[in-house]
């Protein structure tokens, strides 16, 4: 695995095993994605409701990298036609198609059928390659493939040993579905933990750098966020080390269902 592997979809799509998120990218974010484009990050992660999309498509024109060769992961909000916020986002982005579009979260009631009919559509006229879902649990997947026959490709998740699920894991299995790790970082909050900073010590790495390393070998995508330049070196500064299976036990047992933002929404 390097820094070009990609997992396959469900559809037999690809998509980069690494990627970069962008939820307040506060610093110039044309020249922070441009700098990502050049370290080798072809994956990157926006939404309507980040600002961030007019300049990562401009930064994608200026990378001169082939559109197909970039990977665009977009969402829209649960209150959204999401057929028409597909049609935005492409303006937005400067771009002809989406790689994946998601729904962000599920609506206060039901699964937001009516959201994912309207992704469905973009899907179908070739708005975007592949549709799934943020913030769902297995129960209102469930709901959605039952109401359409159409299973998500991705389910975009707060992810990190601290918080995570194994019947999530499972159930993501079983449905071919692949598991995006949002704040996968902890959003910095647990990088100072006793036993995480052990393992970095121990494999001459940061403590991000054990993160973004357990999720790669867990098969799940992380999509860790940085501003800083020796940030965006780091996260993709992780393919030259592997964690034993031993140490992955360990970490794997560091699960408290912690989430950085509050709750985990699919536990
Ligand atoms: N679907 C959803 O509902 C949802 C929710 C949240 C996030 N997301 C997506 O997931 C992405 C990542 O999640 P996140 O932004 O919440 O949190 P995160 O990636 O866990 O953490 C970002 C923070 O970590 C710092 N950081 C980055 N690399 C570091 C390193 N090597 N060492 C130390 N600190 C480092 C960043 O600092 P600097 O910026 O200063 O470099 C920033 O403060 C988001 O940007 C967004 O694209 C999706």
């Amino acid at each position: 695995m390097d820094k070009h592997s990609t997992v396959q979809l469900r559809t037999g799509n690809k998509m980069p095993v690494i990627g970069l998120g962008t939820w307040q990218l506060t610093l110039d974010t044309a020249e922070t994605v441009l700098y990502a484009l050049e370290l080798g990050y072809r994956l990157i992660d926006t939404s309507s409701d980040y600002g961030t999309q007019p300049r990562i498509g401009e930064a994608i024109e200026k990378s001169q990298i082939d559109r197909n060769r970039i990977y665009i992961t977009t969402k829209a909000e649960e209150t959204d036609d999401t057929y028409e916020r597909t049609k935005s986002n492409l303006k937005e982005l400067g771009l002809d198609y989406i790689d994946l579009m998601l729904i962000h979260r599920p609506p206060p009631i039901g699964a937001g059928e009516d959201l994912w009919e309207g992704l469905i559509k973009a899907k179908k006229e070739g708005l975007t390659r592949d549709i799934g879902v943020s913030n769902y649990s297995s129960e209102l997947i469930d709901q959605l493939i039952k109401a359409s026959g159409e299973i998500p490709a991705v389910n975009q998740i707060e992810w990190s040993p601290f918080g995570y699920s194994e019947p999530m894991l499972k159930y993501c299995a079983q449905h071919q579905i692949i598991i995006q790790a949002y704040s996968p970082l902890t959003r910095t909050k647990r990088l100072d933990d006793e036993t995480l900073l052990q393992l970095a010590q121990k494999y001459a790495k940061s403590p991000a750098q054990i993160l973004t390393r357990w999720n790669l070998q867990l098969g799940t995508v992380p999509i860790p966020k940085a501003n800083q330049k020796k940030h965006l070196e780091e996260n993709i500064d992780v393919f030259d080390f592997e964690i034993s299976a031993e140490d992955m036990k360990t970490l794997n047992s560091l699960n408290e269902h912690y989430s950085s933002l509050g709750f985990l929404p699919y536990v």
